[in-house]
């Protein structure tokens, strides 16, 4: 960033993004699937749920803080998993942890990483850590990834279930987009990936016949919570739940995968109902503003996941701007909490009297 000023808005660092990145960098990190409806419609969807403050309210003590898996998050604000992040900084998924974790929030870690899990654990010890599975053809290839999480004191599983195989990227294949050389890639490398290769190599290298049984034998091989990735239906939440999962992240892959699916915002009540309270909701998809922090608590969940905003501020500022894009959002929730009246997040879910 010229003069070394860091922009004030996640519209700022999304600009600089743009300005920062090759021209197929950008598209496989900006773009989505087919048409890019539900790109655009994650982030619309928010935006039209419409607020409804109440006021004179002492809200002179706040507390966003929230409980999950048994211990308290100064946020109901996470990192979601997000692939390659050395083609956004050079300093990768290291700097993405350590910012993550300065602004207090979760750091996922994808297997899709261009850091293995232990030096991501050094880079940022001191900070929660999730680790985001893609299920490999070769099985131990996925075992030792998540061993080495476990290891490297990664407190919870993501199990991503909606990319049997790829979406089709038009703008990606458009610019002949490679992700690079697979050594690059650690898990991508060890699961079998050989020289220069593309995303579509990568998701070839995934299991596509994963069954609700996958989930138990993952959940029934670690001590971590497991959540399933990619739900966007009540039936399949409660098939999670009874598989042996801890929780579900309603999630559209931002877009990536089908396009034309809901909205995450779209979907996350059915799901919600679907599980009462047995187990942990998050949810992603089009989360811009702090107001769709609180709007996404209010609708039941218990826990939100960004996911491009955190490459803009990678790309524009390694650690500092992926701390700098959180500390925004979490000021934004900050105030959303003031002015809805609700001084903690806590009691923000089924206040459903907030939303018009
Ligand atoms: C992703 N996403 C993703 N998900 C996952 O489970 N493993 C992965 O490796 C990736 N990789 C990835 C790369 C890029 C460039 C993007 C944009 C997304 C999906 C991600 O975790 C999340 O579901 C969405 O990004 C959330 O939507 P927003 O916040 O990007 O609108
Ligand atoms: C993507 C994969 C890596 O969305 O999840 O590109």
């Amino acid at each position: 960033m010229p003069g070394g000023q860091l922009p004030t808005t996640l519209a700022g660092f999304e600009a600089a993004f743009r300005e920062a990145l090759p021209e197929g960098t950008l598209a496989y990190y900006a773009g989505a699937a087919a048409d890019e409806i539900t790109l655009g419609r994650n982030v619309e969807a928010w935006r039209e749920l419409l607020l409804r403050p109440r006021v004179m309210v002492d809200v002179s003590n706040r507390d966003p803080s929230v409980e999950l898996f048994g211990r308290s998050y100064g946020l109901p604000i996470a990192v979601a998993p997000t692939a390659y992040h050395r083609l956004a900084h050079p300093d990768g998924e290291e700097a993405t942890a350590r910012g993550s974790v300065a602004a207090g929030c979760p750091y996922t870690l994808s297997t899709l990483a261009t850091s293995r899990p232990t030096p991501v654990g050094e880079a940022a010890p001191d900070g929660p850590k999730w680790f985001q599975v893609y299920v490999f053809r070769d099985r131990e290839v996925t075992r030792e990834l998540v061993a080495e999480a476990e290891e490297a004191g990664f407190e919870a599983l993501l199990l991503t279930v909606d990319l049997p195989v790829l979406g089709r990227r038009d703008q990606e294949v458009g610019t002949g987009f490679v992700v690079g050389q697979a050594e690059g890639v650690p898990g991508v490398h060890a699961a079998g990936g050989e020289g220069e290769i593309s995303m579509q190599d990568t998701a070839d290298l995934i299991d596509p016949s994963l069954t609700w049984d996958d989930v138990g034998e993952l959940a029934g091989s670690t001590d971590l919570p497991v959540l399933v990735k990619g739900v966007l239906r009540g039936d399949d939440a409660r098939l999670a739940i009874e598989a042996g999962a801890a929780g579900v992240v309603v999630s559209n892959h931002g877009g990536r995968q089908l396009d034309t699916v809901q909205a995450t915002a779209e979907a996350l009540v059915e799901v919600v109902e679907s599980i009462g309270g047995e187990a942990s909701v998050m949810v992603d998809g089009g989360i811009r503003r702090g107001t769709d922090v609180a709007k996404a608590l209010i609708l039941g969940a218990d826990f939100v996941l960004v996911g491009r905003p955190i490459l803009w501020g990678l790309a524009t500022g390694g650690a500092e701007g992926v701390e700098a894009v959180l500390s925004m959002l979490a000021d934004e929730f900050d105030r959303a909490l003031a002015l809805l009246g609700v001084p903690r997040a806590s009691e923000l879910s089924g206040r459903d009297d907030l939303i018009a």
